[in-house]
């Protein structure tokens, strides 16, 4: 076979993919009378305008579920053959049992094995990587991937910081061995950096700080970030992680033809595709709209990038994502 990331027995395509987005928008203008910004700071720091918010009633499975619909019918594969379905998320509806079962229980999948990824911004690929390796090895005929992300629920609407940043959403790929002429997988990559954890987090909730009256009073249930460390992070590693993929598919920057980086800030990937030497136009970017949805926000832009026809058959593209942990992950896919 022709990937090059560890031997593995059959190769894998990516066989349609969906996205779901709330329908309520909030704008620059909107944030500009709930904190102390302006629809200028945020354009010019992060490219961002506007951002989806999930109604309250609306789990964050409610918006996998849209999504993970989505994909089947692009894929034309129904949800009763799938064999694993993996949801890539840190606001989860519960503790337990996973998102991916309610899922599971939503879109009628009884053959599926069902869990939870839990690496932020980064979760979609890890998940992908994971499916991947099912399928390659025989494990799995049919796999759902889904990142999906309620980060309404997880932030501090009074801290400018990190309010203006982030928006709801879900986006979904169907996975399973692929054909001659189909797309396929070429390599993964992917990594972790724990000593970086306090840079970017949500502290409580959890078993080490439960939410306790004080704790809440506190907002530990909230995302605390580090912005310039993250900034700085973001930028070497999505960098590194880009060409690893690269590398590890036998291909040049120059192959690539659509660069699907994580929808953070558009400085972000401009400094990436400035240090790679590739232009502007050959990255996709749609983080304007949505703001980072976090595990949702590659998902999202490879759904909208095929289905604009941005990508086409034939077409390499490269997926790299990064995120809380830290996290980072990159992959190469022959569309
Ligand atoms: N509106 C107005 N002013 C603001 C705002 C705001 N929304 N937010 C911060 N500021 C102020 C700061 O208080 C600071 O003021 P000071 O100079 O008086 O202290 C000033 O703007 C500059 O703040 P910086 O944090 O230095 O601004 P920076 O240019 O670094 O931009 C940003 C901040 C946009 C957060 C940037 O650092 C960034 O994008 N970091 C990466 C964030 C990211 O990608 N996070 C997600 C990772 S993925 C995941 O896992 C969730």
């Amino acid at each position: 076979m022709s990937t090059k990331s560890g031997g593995l027995i059959r190769p894998v395509a990516i066989a349609g993919t969906g996205k779901y987005l709330p329908e309520k928008v909030l704008t620059n203008e909107d944030l500009q009378r709930m904190v102390d910004t302006s629809d200028e700071w945020i354009t010019e720091r992060t490219g961002i305008k506007r951002r989806r918010i999930a109604a309250e009633h609306e789990a964050t499975s409610d918006l996998a579920v849209r999504a993970a619909l989505d994909a089947l019918e692009n894929a034309g594969v129904a949800a009763a053959d799938l064999d694993l379905i993996i949801v890539a998320t840190v606001t989860p509806d519960m503790a337990f049992p996973a998102t991916a079962c309610f899922v599971q229980k939503a879109i009628g999948a009884p053959k599926a094995t069902c869990f939870d990824v839990s690496a932020a911004c980064a979760g979609f690929l890890y998940g992908m990587e994971l499916a991947r390796q099912f399928i390659a090895s025989g494990a799995a005929q049919k796999a759902l991937v889904i990142g999906a992300d309620k980060l309404s629920g997880i932030i501090d609407w009074t801290d400018r910081n990190t309010c203006v940043l982030f928006g709801d959403g879900a986006g979904a790929a169907v996975l399973q061995p692929a054909t001659e002429d189909s797309s396929e997988i070429l390599s993964a990559y992917s990594g972790s950096n724990g000593n970086l954890d306090e840079i970017l987090n949500v502290p409580g909730g959890g078993s080490r700080l439960p939410l306790t009256a004080e704790n809440l009073g506190a907002k530990l249930n909230t995302m605390k970030m580090a912005g310039r460390e993250v900034y700085r992070h973001a930028v070497q590693t999505m960098m590194s992680a880009a060409r690893e993929a690269i590398d590890r598919a036998g291909l040049t920057p120059d192959d690539i033809s659509c660069f699907i980086p994580h929808q953070a800030n558009l400085r972000i990937i401009e400094t990436i595709a400035q240090k790679l030497q590739v232009s502007m136009d050959r990255f996709f970017v749609n983080l304007t709209e949505y703001g980072n949805t976090s595990a949702a926000a590659v998902a999202i832009a490879l759904d909208e990038a095929q289905r604009s026809g941005r990508v086409k058959r034939g077409d390499h593209i490269l997926m790299v994502v990064f995120g809380g942990g830290l996290t980072w992950a990159s992959s190469v896919v022959r569309w």
